[in-house]
């Protein structure tokens, strides 16, 4: 991809304002949240860049060689998404796994903004020490509560069906933002040498089939017997089954990434001290399934139940997750129900 030399290439500020052409009763409010969401996905991306020679410029909760205190990543991912949606005119309040409740924007632009968004401001933080992928996952909502008012947080605890849009950003071998509307799932690739989100992947839709499935099977004995018997479906037991190739990253963005592009299906069950699956419906689940399901792919939390019709009682609540391509997902959900 060469941005500066070739026109064609759209970066996302002009791919957002293209679309509002496209729609002439939008307001650009979206558009505008958007490209607030990926400045601070830029200087988060600067940050997790500089992560290797952590050792160097000083450590997580230590002086740095300049006298400034060094934050975690996570913390300052979530400073920079907060501040940058504080910031912003489209927003009037935030949800973070950083913080125990959600934050009210109250000065009057934001107050009469329509959107509350939840993130997951570094995912995959595990990944950080050994220089694998870790991502930013965001979700968008019109709020219930009348313009000019606060925001509650009722909010914020609609059913994942009610999403605007949903994304996340992977800080990996390249730096990318993928994100849902109702209406398409367009990925961009950050360009560095302009430093601008360059549209890389349009119309994104996941391959209905694949040979890839992705759950963390070192709890295999620990799981229920139904998803052993998943897992045991995807484990051919002569070379004349289907042979599936496992992966796993430890990092949720990265798995959904992988399973867009690729296909495949990534889950994170419920089991022993985990009874409602590690995963948090409202800032991880929630957005992943609004993203697959409109690429095409499918979302349950069990064999029965679409994962966007669950109803959250809890900012911080944890669901089982099944996600991804069609075909791979039918065979799950059979095994399940
Ligand atoms: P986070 O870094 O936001 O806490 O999330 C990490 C999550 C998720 O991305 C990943 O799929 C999962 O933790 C891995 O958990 P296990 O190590 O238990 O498999
Ligand atoms: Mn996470
Ligand atoms: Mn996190």
């Amino acid at each position: 991809m060469n941005s500066t030399n070739n026109q064609k290439v759209m970066t996302l500020d002009e791919f957002t304002i293209q679309e509002l052409r496209n729609f002439p009763g939008a307001t650009g409010q979206l558009s505008g949240l958007l490209r607030d969401i990926g400045l601070a996905a830029k200087r988060v991306n600067v940050e997790v860049n500089k992560a290797g020679i952590a050792d160097i410029l000083g450590e997580a909760g230590k002086t740095n060689v300049q006298g400034e205190s060094v934050k975690k990543l996570d913390e300052f991912a979530n400073d920079q998404f907060i501040n940058s949606l504080r910031h912003s005119i489209y927003c009037c309040g935030v949800a973070s796994e950083e913080n125990e409740e959600f934050i009210p924007f109250t000065d009057e632009h934001s107050m009469n903004s329509k959107y509350v968004v939840l993130i997951d401001p570094l995912d995959g933080s595990g990944n950080i020490d050994v220089n694998v992928s870790i991502g930013t996952i965001f979700s968008v909502y019109r709020r219930l509560t009348p313009n000019g008012s606060p925001c509650d947080l009722n909010d914020f605890l609609q059913s994942g069906t009610q999403q605007i849009a949903a994304g996340y950003i992977i800080y990996g071998s390249s730096t990318m933002l993928v994100y849902a509307t109702r209406r398409s799932v367009q990925g961009f690739t950050l360009d560095p040498s302009i430093g601008e989100f360059c549209l890389s992947h349009a119309n994104l839709q996941i391959p209905d089939d694949s040979d890839i499935f992705s759950v963390n099977v070192g709890y295999y004995h620990l799981y229920e017997e139904k998803v052993r018997k998943v897992i045991d479906h995807f484990m051919a037991k002569n070379e004349q089954e289907k042979i599936y190739r496992h992966r796993f990253v430890g990092c949720m963005v990265a798995e959904i990434h992988r399973t867009l592009i690729q296909g495949g299906v990534f889950f994170y069950p419920a089991f022993g001290k985990y009874k409602n699956g590690r995963l948090r419906l409202c800032y991880e689940c929630n957005p992943m399934s609004f993203l697959v399901e409109k690429a095409g792919g499918m979302a349950l939390m069990d064999g029965g139940t679409r994962l966007l019709d669950v109803k959250p009682e809890q900012l911080h609540q944890r669901i089982p997750v099944f996600l991804g391509s069609k075909r791979l997902m039918e065979q799950l959900q059979t095994i399940l129900s």
